[in-house]
């Protein structure tokens, strides 16, 4: 008889050789210790702890207290059998007195401390990808303009050229920012992010400060760790009309403008698309694109990060009846979704997680393999996918998350189809390794892999976690629906 086990093993997704297996996190989201080694504000210091703009009042002022237990969290990724981790640096730590007009002293002690993550990850025999811009802004930076101002993006090229500097030797790979979209959308124009301005133009503003961010980062990194590889993380939108009118089709055009392709035209091509400076024109002019801007965003990168977790349905909205605005990004009185009066995001039946977001695997290979077609000899990497749902707790030592085991197969599956379909992949990191502060939803939201205890922060890793390292181990993923793996 073939026992569950062997079933499991008998029908795989194989993936290829030296795939990447990894988890992400990012520093505002598990660090704590905010005011350790000389560490100033970030835009989320100060907006979590505004009242009214996270859900229960949370902050991140504890979190997951990675700062003092990093050793033990690199011992649980070597436990899962983990190839590579993904973290975000926290500015604030390394130029403290950072201002719009210079960059200020260098912490050795923020340094320091990212070094002997670095070190802990590489005697573990897991490669650290670093992403440098994970939304904690400095504070003093927000006081000058934030991304709205050209300085921001300035001095961001200089904290990058110290970063790469420092750790360029021992990091096989940087990452620019991540997921521009929400730091200027969310920030600037919904305002349910730090620092929660609504102001369209500023957004756009930031859009493209952002954009220039990232090219000087760019050549920042190139400079200082010429032997690292370079690339940014995008939450790209998988955008289906819901039907196939015209007026469905033009929705779809003005999101995938605003969302995919203001980012991936500058910095892949080196233009902004003309449709988006048409459809934006009644906001802003577009003076702040320079001469000479577009080719510093456009400078080569090794390969592109997509974040993927859930499909963006869009339709002409006629407005017959109260607008549907389930684009999963939060209810703010303001909209992320510029120049798009005439769009709405109707409301899904069907499957989702807890924070409402539709679940459907094929956006994951529907975006690879588009980037594949679209953006022919990049690399692509899944920097980020996973969910949340309710109902993680730990009985007798153990989490049962059957919801996540499923998603996370699914998705799986995904990404194995899109390199079946020659999509050149070659890693994914699962969001996330810890449960942890999840932004405006403070701790509510769970989307680790590892559960923690908040009151006393113990970690347990749950089924998914067990699921997770036997496809690390066996470089693939199972086919159909197993019995969880036990610790
Ligand atoms: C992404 C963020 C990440 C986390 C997940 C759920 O947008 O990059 O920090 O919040 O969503």
């Amino acid at each position: 008889m073939t026992s569950v086990a062997q079933q499991q093993t008998s029908a795989t997704h194989q993936f290829p050789q030296g795939f990447l297996w990894g988890a992400a996190t990012a520093a505002y989201q598990i660090e704590g210790a905010v005011t350790a080694g000389g560490r100033t504000p970030s835009i989320w210091d100060t907006f979590s702890h505004t009242p009214g703009r996270i859900a229960g009042g949370d902050h991140g002022d504890v979190a997951d207290d990675h700062y003092h237990r990093f050793r033990e969290d690199v011992a649980l990724m070597a436990e899962l059998g983990l190839t590579s981790y993904r973290f975000s640096i926290s500015w604030p730590r390394i130029t403290p007195q950072v201002t719009a007009q210079e960059l200020g002293p260098v912490s050795a002690d923020g340094l320091a401390f990212y070094s002997g993550l670095v070190d802990a990850l590489l005697a573990a025999g897991i490669a650290p990808s670093i992403t440098l811009y994970h939304w904690d802004l400095p504070q003093a930076l927000e006081d000058g303009g934030g991304w709205t101002s050209r300085a921001t993006a300035e001095r961001f090229g200089e904290y990058a050229a110290v970063v790469a500097a420092a750790l360029g030797d021992r990091v096989p790979q940087f990452i620019t920012l991540n997921e521009p979209w929400c730091s200027a959308y969310l920030g600037y124009a919904s305002g349910v992010h730090a620092p929660g301005r609504t102001e369209d133009a500023a957004a756009l503003a930031a859009v493209h400060h952002l954009n220039l961010a990232h090219g000087l980062g760019v050549a920042a990194i190139r400079r200082a760790a010429p032997a690292a590889k370079v690339a940014v993380t995008l939450n790209l939108a998988w955008v289906c009309p819901e039907t196939g009118s015209d007026l469905d089709a033009e929705a779809a055009r003005r999101v995938d403008g605003l969302q995919n392709r203001v980012f991936l035209d500058p910095m892949l091509s080196g233009r902004y698309p003309d449709d988006v400076q048409a459809d934006t024109a009644g906001v802003t002019d577009w003076a702040f694109v320079r001469p000479g801007d577009l080719e510093v965003i456009s400078a080569p990168i090794d390969a592109l990060g997509v974040n993927y977790y859930s499909p963006t349905v869009v339709r002409h909205w006629t407005r017959e009846h109260p607008k549907e605005t389930a684009d999963g990004h939060g209810d703010g009185a303001a909209t992320p979704w510029i120049a798009c009066d005439d769009v709405e995001f109707p409301r899904q039946h069907g499957p989702k997680t807890a924070m409402g977001w539709s679940i459907d695997a094929r956006g994951m290979t529907g975006l690879l393999t588009r980037m594949a077609r679209e953006h022919p000899g990049l690399d692509l990497m899944v920097t980020e996918n996973g969910a949340a749902f309710p109902g993680d707790e730990v009985v007798d030592g153990r989490v049962a998350d059957p919801d996540r085991v499923d998603y996370l197969r699914s998705h799986l599956a995904a990404v194995h189809a899109a390199i079946e379909a020659g999509a050149p992949v070659v890693g994914y990191y699962v969001w996330s390794l810890l449960d942890n502060f999840e932004w405006a939803w403070g701790y509510e939201k769970r989307f680790g892999v590892v559960h923690v205890d908040y009151s006393t922060l113990v970690r347990t890793p749950k089924d998914s976690a067990w699921f997770y390292a036997g496809v690390a181990r066996d470089n693939a993923v199972p086919v159909a629906p197993v019995a969880r793996s036990e610790p």
